[in-house]
């Protein structure tokens, strides 16, 4: 059993604060004094606090009642500060931020000092993104040091791509959410292990493994099967409320008929759902992928009890969204 941070309803909150573009200063001031601040990024929404005050990053595990050793991706403002963040940096893990920061890719890598104890659980070593998202990266500047942040979500829920989202979990339990708009990828990083060993894939996401392998010249190993790798990596995940069934196109079709009222169908159109029970996703994984999490969390306020998805096919993401759905299928704790 992992020990959940304890929950403390009773606490006082005061009201999240809805900051826009124009508010960075604000955003600024509030991290500064160990607030967690909610953040857009190209992937998902994050929940950020400093990365190096231990009692700013405890907040982030409160909030999202997230047991305290799954260890945070520390974000910075670019591949340049790399080093202050991991004194023994692997040359691959500098080619691969060179290549691909601001992008969807966290590097797991030796940590530095600089990066609080709280952030990683006690690990030796940090996952590290720089985030493709305008608005973060000025904020990242501003504030002049690494944010710690995992999806702005109540621990295993839908990740959230937009700031209503972030609020529907969270309201009341952050200090704040910056609006940056609808995330543009809306599934997480890819995260790959760089720690002296061969470069191992821990999570695929928004960023392929070809393109990765390209890259680096070399195969990277998929480490999802690994037991001591997987890091907070829970079968169930990303669920919404309702139970999911994933489906191929003609059982889909097939069902159509006989789906029981409170089912909702998630999947490309032409599948002869009546129009009220079916949310379109286009076939391409990628544009699946930016739509995904808002079609599960729809679905949930639609009242569904189950949702049957039917998966794209091809794709560079196609890994990342099976991945993903897969999770939000598994059988719930
Ligand atoms: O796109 C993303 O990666 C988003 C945005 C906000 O940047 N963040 C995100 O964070 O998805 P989170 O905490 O929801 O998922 C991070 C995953 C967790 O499963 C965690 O266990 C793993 O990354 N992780 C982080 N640091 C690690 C480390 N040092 N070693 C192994 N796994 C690590
Ligand atoms: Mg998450």
């Amino acid at each position: 059993m992992v020990a959940l941070p304890a929950d403390q309803p009773d606490r006082p909150r005061a009201a999240t604060e809805r900051l826009g573009p124009g508010d960075l200063d604000r955003a600024v001031e509030l991290l500064r004094s160990g607030a967690t601040v909610a953040i857009p990024t190209e992937t998902v929404y994050g929940l950020a606090a400093d990365a190096s005050n231990a009692a700013a990053v405890g907040r982030i595990f409160e909030a999202k009642g997230r047991p305290t050793d799954h260890p945070l991706i520390v974000h910075i403002a670019g591949a340049d500060d790399l080093e202050s963040w991991s004194h023994t940096l692997d040359p691959r893990a500098r080619a691969l931020a060179d290549a691909h920061w601001p992008g969807p890719l966290t590097l797991v890598v030796p940590r530095s000092e600089r990066v609080a104890v709280a952030t990683v659980g006690g690990r030796s070593s940090v996952g590290i993104r720089v985030p493709d998202h305008e608005l973060t990266l000025e904020l990242l500047r501003r504030f002049g040091g690494g944010l710690a942040a995992p999806s702005a979500n109540r621990f295993g829920h839908v990740s959230p791509t937009t700031a209503d989202h972030v609020l529907a979990d969270l309201d009341g339990r952050i200090d704040a959410v910056v609006d940056g708009g609808p995330c543009t990828v809306g599934v997480e990083s890819t995260i790959i292990e760089l720690v002296g060993g061969p470069p191992t894939l821990l999570r695929p996401g928004g960023l392929s493994v070809a393109d990765i392998e390209a890259t680096l010249g070399e195969v990277v190993l998929d480490g999802r099967t690994t037991e001591s790798r997987a890091a907070g990596m829970l079968a169930s995940h990303y669920a919404p409320k309702a139970s999911v069934r994933i489906v191929d196109t003609s059982d889909a079709i097939g069902e159509a008929r006989v789906l029981a009222p409170n089912t909702i169908v998630i999947g490309p159109e032409a599948l002869g759902v009546p129009p009220q029970r079916h949310i379109q996703l286009a076939s391409d994984a990628a544009s699946f992928a930016r739509h995904l999490y808002r079609a599960l969390r729809d679905a949930d306020a639609a009242g569904a009890a189950e949702i049957v998805i039917v998966p794209p096919t091809t794709g560079a993401l196609v890994d990342a969204v099976l991945d993903r759905l897969a999770k939000a299928a598994a059988p719930r704790p």
